[in-house]
């Protein structure tokens, strides 16, 4: 069964793809290479040993689209293609929203004109804005402070509209909380084109000598230590979650239209990870308590046990699985996959 992957050469795409193969699916990606590279598309052939499709395309581009569905037999669609980062969105909302909403409801439409009507969608916690309470269940109430979470609410609602017009759809409405980690062979994992604004990479950084030091944003929070407490889950971990998805489409199992949280349960501090890191890698990570970061909020966990009850997907990887998978991968590709591209 081919599934299209938009943004499949991304972090989690990437990663999705292996799982894809391994149960059986057939990925076609689809992707404009603007925070990826195919390298990591060989390197999951390297780790599967299956050839990928892949097509250099952007999902605000209606044509290439419609010539993929007329080329493949798409039985759905994992749809990753997006720009992810906050700050950025901030300075750059137009951006923001033309690549992440208009280019999703160009994707819808595609998939509208060429009949296919199965479509996952990479959500975010981002849209429980700063929750009342934790952990957060599905039916908490959304909000956003910035341009990309926005976007997120933004598609989410319009996959909501497009199933009330067409209750046929098949649509599953992943909100992922922190993804960290890389493939256990270090062969593939995330690799931020500039300085990293999310934690684990910048660590990761630090460890490896990229980065001089950790600004810890912010010691004051109501939490543990006075640091920033996040649900961390491994990303080959949450790569199954989307296979759970699609399976749950075949088996007729869920709601024509459902919400689920991708988390562990599990919420850790910026300290907590701090050490995790230095215990995996050996190395150790220097850092200086800042000011608090605007818009972040103290802490954010998932409650994830709706998606264990309704698509039977759970977290397996704990804390130092995520930490050693990502030394491995950093202390084997110091410039991610840019190494290998100037050869
Ligand atoms: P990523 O940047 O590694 O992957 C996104 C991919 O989409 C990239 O390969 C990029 O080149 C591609 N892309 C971007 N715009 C495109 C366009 N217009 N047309 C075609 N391809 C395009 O990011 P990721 O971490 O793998 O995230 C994947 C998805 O998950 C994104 O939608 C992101 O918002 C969402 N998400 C990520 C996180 C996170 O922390 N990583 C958390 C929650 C949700
Ligand atoms: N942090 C630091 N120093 C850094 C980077 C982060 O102290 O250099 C802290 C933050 O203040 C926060 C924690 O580490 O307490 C995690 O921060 P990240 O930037 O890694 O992650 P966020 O929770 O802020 O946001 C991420 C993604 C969003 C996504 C959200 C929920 O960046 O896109 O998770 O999925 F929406």
């Amino acid at each position: 069964m081919k599934i299209l992957v938009t943004g499949g050469a991304g972090y989690i795409g990437s990663h999705t793809c292996i799982a894809l193969l391994n149960a059986g699916f057939t990925p076609i990606v689809f992707d404009n290479l603007s925070n990826s590279s195919t390298i990591a598309l060989d390197r999951v052939t390297e780790i599967t040993g299956k050839k990928i499709t892949f097509i250099k395309g952007d999902v605000r581009d209606a044509e290439a689209l419609d010539k993929v569905f007329n080329q493949h037999d798409i039985y759905a669609v994992i749809h990753f293609a997006g720009l992810k980062a906050v700050g950025e969105s901030v300075e750059k909302p137009i951006l923001y929203y033309d690549n992440n909403v208009s280019g999703s409801i160009n994707l819808f439409s595609a998939m509208e004109r060429n009949k296919i009507t199965r479509v996952i969608f990479s959500s975010s916690a981002t849209v429980y804005g700063d929750p009342a309470t934790v952990p957060i269940t599905e039916d908490f109430p959304t909000s956003t402070t910035n341009p990309y979470g926005g976007s997120k609410l933004i598609i989410e609602e319009v996959l909501r509209n497009i199933y009330t017009a067409h209750p046929e759809w098949n649509i599953a409405l992943l909100r992922y909380f922190n993804p960290v980690g890389a493939h256990e062979s270090g062969l593939i994992g995330e690799d931020p084109s500039d300085i990293p604004n999310n934690l684990m990479p910048y660590i990761a950084g630090v460890a490896v000598g990229k980065l001089k030091q950790l600004s810890v944003f912010g010691g004051d929070y109501d939490t543990i230590d006075g640091t920033g407490v996040r649900d961390y889950i491994h990303v080959v971990d949450l790569a199954k979650g989307h296979v759970k998805a699609l399976q749950a489409f075949e088996n007729k199992s869920v709601d024509n239209l459902y919400t689920v949280n991708l988390g562990t349960g599990k919420g850790y501090s910026v300290l907590e990870m701090v050490e995790a890191f230095k215990k995996a890698s050996g190395k150790d990570i220097a850092y200086t308590i800042t000011a608090r970061r605007a818009g972040d909020i103290a802490c954010c966990y998932a409650d994830p046990s709706y998606a264990k009850h309704l698509i039977g997907w759970e977290a397996n990887k704990g804390l130092q699985a995520m930490c050693d998978d990502t030394w491995k991968w950093q202390s084997n590709n110091p410039n991610g996959y840019k190494e290998v591209s100037n050869n």
